[in-house]
């Protein structure tokens, strides 16, 4: 199955993605999660991606598009994918149409006042790379999972996360249309528990 995840920053993409991706034998390709890898390695691609990600801006869709052209040609998504963070524009959705179009496209719809307390408190683990919420750690610095030490992304600050959920309402949002215009988009309630999010987004891919 070839699957997108579309939804606001915090909506809980990356956090389902994990699970749905081990459920449906599909590899789990995070743009943002590249990007964050090619800025740490310093490839050409994160030097030029680095000014977006810390200002909460989109990346432009000339160097995202030829990076996930490159991604979907690997041997790992013969059988499909699901892409949690791409496409982000329009454009980014026309390109991947002429790559490799989605069977189908879960938006996880989350309230904005609920994302700012999500990402401010989101914690992820340097070690298993597993992400939490601060409320649900008992030691505010441990990964409850592996004991690694955890840290917050640099674009969960206050300022930047405004800038993101502006980009996402001006460019992003725009896709909902585009794919139920194509008879592709499903829509889950994001706003509840993690389990009950899971088991709607399969039970709305069956
Ligand atoms: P990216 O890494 O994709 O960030 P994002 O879309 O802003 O999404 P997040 O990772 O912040 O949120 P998420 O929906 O995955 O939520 P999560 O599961 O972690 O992109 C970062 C940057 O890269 C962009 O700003 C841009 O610069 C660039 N970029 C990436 N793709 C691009 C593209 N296609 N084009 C151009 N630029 C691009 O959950 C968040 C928190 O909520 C966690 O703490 C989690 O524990 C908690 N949580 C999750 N679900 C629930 C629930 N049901 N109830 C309570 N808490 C929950």
């Amino acid at each position: 199955m070839k699957l997108i995840f579309l939804g606001p920053p915090g909506a809980g993409k990356g956090t389902q993605a994990a699970g749905v991706s081990a459920h449906l034998g599909v590899p789990h390709i995070s743009t943002g999660d590249m990007f964050r890898s090619a800025i740490k390695n310093q490839t050409p691609t994160g030097i030029e991606a680095k000014k977006y990600l810390d200002a909460g801006e989109l990346v432009p869709d000339s160097v995202t598009i030829a990076m996930v052209r490159e991604r979907l040609s690997m041997d790992d998504c013969r059988n499909g994918y699901l892409l949690d963070g791409f496409p982000r524009t329009v454009d980014q959705a026309i390109a991947l149409d002429s790559i490799s179009a989605p069977d189908a496209v879960v938006d996880i719809d989350v309230p904005d006042e609920r994302l700012l307390s999500r990402l401010t408190g989101r914690r992820i683990c340097g070690k298993c790379q597993g992400t939490f919420h601060i409320s649900k750690l008992a030691d505010e610095r441990t990964c409850p999972v592996c004991g690694g030490e955890v840290y917050q992304r640099n674009d969960d600050k206050p300022e930047t996360i405004a800038t993101r959920l502006k980009a996402y309402h001006e460019q992003t949002e725009p896709l909902i249309g585009y794919y139920k215009g194509l008879g592709k988009l499903r829509r889950v309630n994001g706003d509840n528990q993690l389990e009950d999010v899971f088991k709607a987004i399969l039970a709305t891919l069956e």
